[in-house]
């Protein structure tokens, strides 16, 4: 892109608090803007400075509520409307993204009109986090970079060793993010249990596969939210012989009781990002939070700069 005007960083009130961390780290002032409430409750936003011609960065996670999505639509809008050059939506956690394909008579894939409100908004490219299904990206007819959290958790998990250490896919969707995990960290064994929900919101173990007897086991998913799918798998390693259980997951939606739930479980410990911002308000011994926020400003610099962005995590 020829001339690619100044970064502008913008987010909504839901993701402020990364938007903050973000400028930080990339040493840019925010971009003057509000986003603010009617009195009947509709969103109002307004960018107070000029865009025009630059580099437009909209953060913004999309879980609910519903009115996430739409302050991120809003935004964009109102940026492209302002004759931003490029406007890119920043979605590290990107909501209705497990609703992504029609596997029941009359429903709707709800990933797929998501994309479209993005894309209809004005956006000219998306930046995501460990999106849940890597198709998703097919959904949108403009570039989407999908990062893997792996950089993040990597200080974290450095010193993994393949005689002591495995990690475990709680379900067979998993295994392809816990092979590319683990071997990411060491070239560490993995496991696989193999789950079914019996009903949604609950997960129940089939069977444990592999030899997790005296390891050390790693959980690795894209997303806890009832926190069912990593208790009951944490309960069935330990039931099977492993002498601990921790877990890593990328967007820790933490539903219900889910807190409460690992408080209570054979879990020794859960490592989260904060992609879902609510995350920020808990102090828990068990669960321990990772920034994404210099993950995050180093692909808007790459983006920017029009440098390779899956650099970042091969
Ligand atoms: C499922 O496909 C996802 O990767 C997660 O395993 C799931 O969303 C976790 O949900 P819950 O915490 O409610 O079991």
């Amino acid at each position: 892109m020829t001339n690619p005007g100044e970064i502008k960083l913008i987010s909504g009130t839901h993701s402020r608090v990364l938007l903050e961390a973000v400028s930080k780290y990339l040493g840019i002032d925010l971009c003057d803007h509000e986003v603010t409430r009617f009195r009947d409750g509709e969103i109002r936003v307004q960018v107070k400075e000029s865009v025009r011609g630059h580099d437009v960065f909209v953060i913004q996670s999309t879980e609910p509520p519903s009115d996430n999505l739409l302050e991120l639509l809003l935004l964009v809008d109102a940026v492209k409307r302002a004759s931003a050059k490029r406007i890119t939506a920043v979605v590290p956690y990107f909501g209705y993204a497990r609703q992504d394909r029609k596997d029941q008579p009359r429903v709707p894939i709800s990933a797929k009109l998501i994309a479209n409100l993005i894309q209809v908004a004005g956006t000219s490219r998306v930046l995501s986090l460990d999106l849940h299904a890597d198709q998703i990206q097919g959904f949108f007819d403009i570039p989407v970079d999908n990062l893997y959290a792996t950089p993040v958790f990597k200080g974290y998990f450095d010193n993994l060793d393949a005689n002591e250490d495995l990690v475990v896919a709680p379900d067979v969707g998993a295994t392809k993010r816990a092979r590319a995990f683990a071997r990411r960290l060491g070239n560490v064994p993995i496991a696989l249990i193999d789950k079914r929900r019996p009903e949604p919101n609950k997960a129940e173990v089939v069977n444990v596969v592999g030899d997790v007897a005296g390891k050390r086991c790693l959980l690795v998913d894209d997303i806890i939210d009832t926190g069912s799918t990593i208790v009951e798998a944490a309960k069935a390693l330990i039931e099977n012989g492993a002498k601990e259980v921790r877990v890593v997951a990328t967007h820790a939606l933490f539903s219900d009781d889910c807190v409460e739930k690992i408080e209570k479980s054979e879990i020794a410990e859960v490592v989260v990002t904060d992609s879902v911002p609510r995350v920020l308000t808990l102090n828990h011994d068990k669960i321990k939070v990772l920034s994404i926020a210099p993950l995050i400003g180093d692909a808007i610099r790459r983006i920017h700069e029009e440098l390779s962005v899956s650099s970042l995590f091969i």
